[in-house]
């Protein structure tokens, strides 16, 4: 098992700068994802471990050793790419053999591998077709193997999902993880597909403009964001402007929260509150002085849950949840008066950034799409 670390690494393309001064540790055995929108180095900085692009600055290790300047062939790293770049006149079992016959393995040693390999990821019975004759998830399962053929220590992936439907891609995700699980192999995996990420990962580094907002555990980046662009990029985040009263207090509107800005109690400019909409509870009426009032605007049926839309007194418009099963007891009308009370574990108080004033949440419903405004 192995580490891959990246030290202070950076890299531009003419006057773009893809990956700014990036630190990140991924620990020996562990899945971990990169997240983060089109553009923001996802793909420089995993080529960059992969030695397809040479950093501007720092350094790349693997298990300690600086590979920086080693070329991809001679650093022994698997990689499986978005598109699935098989050799399409060759066999599956010759795809997946390629790099141990390259490198003089004896045939029975490379038969018995590849039936290994298409065993553990569901090809067995089809290592004589060629990619043209398989599906598109069939091919990149030949990728993998392709990629692991080698038993490299460390598996870099580069949204190899992404071509596929959602109900492959949420099957072969868990596969993947699986895999990589039971090899004990180190991985590092490039989505932005928050769901995916949140769903395999033992760590997600979310990226914006080449550089690394936060990193953490699923759960650290879903409850406890650190930068209101991580709030808003993974999951659903109402934000809105709060003041900091104190230790234990916030402002908004005219409503005083019990919510601690903790590290931010000191924040000097404009600050935001964030929080999910299932860690918000509606009461009727608007009295309550520690929660929000507000009034119901939509209401869009989820499944398990409802999800509701409210504008608040302050002008701003923030989403709660009820389960199905609650809302369909007692559901409210449209226009009805409320209360939002946030639990304060489950708060956070930011810095507001530029998109906090403009942006307020990312899954309203567009204008004329899904149901508003009624019960479901
Ligand atoms: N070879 C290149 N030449 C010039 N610019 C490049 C090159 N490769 C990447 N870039 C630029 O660097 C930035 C980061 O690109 P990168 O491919 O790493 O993003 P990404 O996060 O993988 O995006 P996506 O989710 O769309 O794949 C982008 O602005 C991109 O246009
Ligand atoms: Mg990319």
């Amino acid at each position: 098992m192995t580490t891959l670390a990246f030290e202070a690494v950076g890299k531009r393309f003419g006057g773009t700068v893809a990956v700014d001064t990036v630190d990140l540790s991924v620990p020996s055995g562990s899945f971990f994802t990169l997240l983060g929108p089109s553009g923001c180095g996802k793909t420089t900085l995993l080529r960059m471990a992969a030695g397809f692009v040479l950093p501007d600055a720092g350094r790349v290790r693997v298990g300690g050793i600086d590979i920086t300047r080693v070329p991809p062939h001679r650093r022994g790293l698997g990689f499986v790419f978005q598109s699935y770049a098989l050799f399409p006149t060759k066999t599956v079992y010759e795809n997946i053999g390629f790099a141990l016959a390259l490198r003089g393995d004896a045939r029975a040693r490379i038969a018995s591998r590849v039936t290994a390999l298409c065993r553990l990821v569901g090809l067995h019975g089809l290592e004589d077709r060629y990619p043209h004759e398989l599906s598109g998830g069939q091919q990149q399962r030949v990728a993998l193997a392709r990629a692991l053929a080698p038993e490299p220590p460390v598996l870099l992936l580069d949204e190899p999902l992404s071509a596929l439907d959602a109900e492959i891609r949420a099957r072969l995700r868990e596969e993947i993880r699986r895999i990589v699980e039971e090899l004990g192999i180190t991985a590092l995996y490039v989505t932005h597909d928050q769901e995916e990420a949140l769903s395999i990962s033992d760590s997600i580094a979310v990226m914006r403009d080449g550089r690394v907002l936060q990193a953490g555990s699923p759960s650290e980046i879903y409850l406890h964001p650190r930068h209101a662009f991580v709030a808003r990029f993974v999951g659903t985040a109402n934000t809105i402007d709060c003041h900091i009263l104190g230790a234990d207090r916030v402002q908004c509107g005219d409503r005083r929260l019990p919510v601690r800005p903790n590290g931010h109690a000191g924040l000097a400019g404009p600050t935001i509150l964030t929080w999910r909409p299932e860690h918000g509870s509606l009461r009727p009426g608007s009295v309550d002085p520690a929660a929000l009032p507000g009034r119901l605007v939509g209401a869009s049926f989820l499944g398990p849950v409802v999800r509701l839309r409210l504008a608040l007194a302050s002008g701003e418009t923030v989403l709660a949840e009820r389960t199905a099963r609650d809302w369909f007891a007692a559901p409210l009308e449209p226009g009805a008066e409320l209360s939002l009370a946030i639990d304060p574990d489950f708060a956070t108080v930011l810095p507001a950034d530029e998109q906090s004033r403009t942006e307020r949440c990312l899954d309203f419903p567009p204008p004329g799409r899904r149901s508003s405004g009624s019960a479901p």
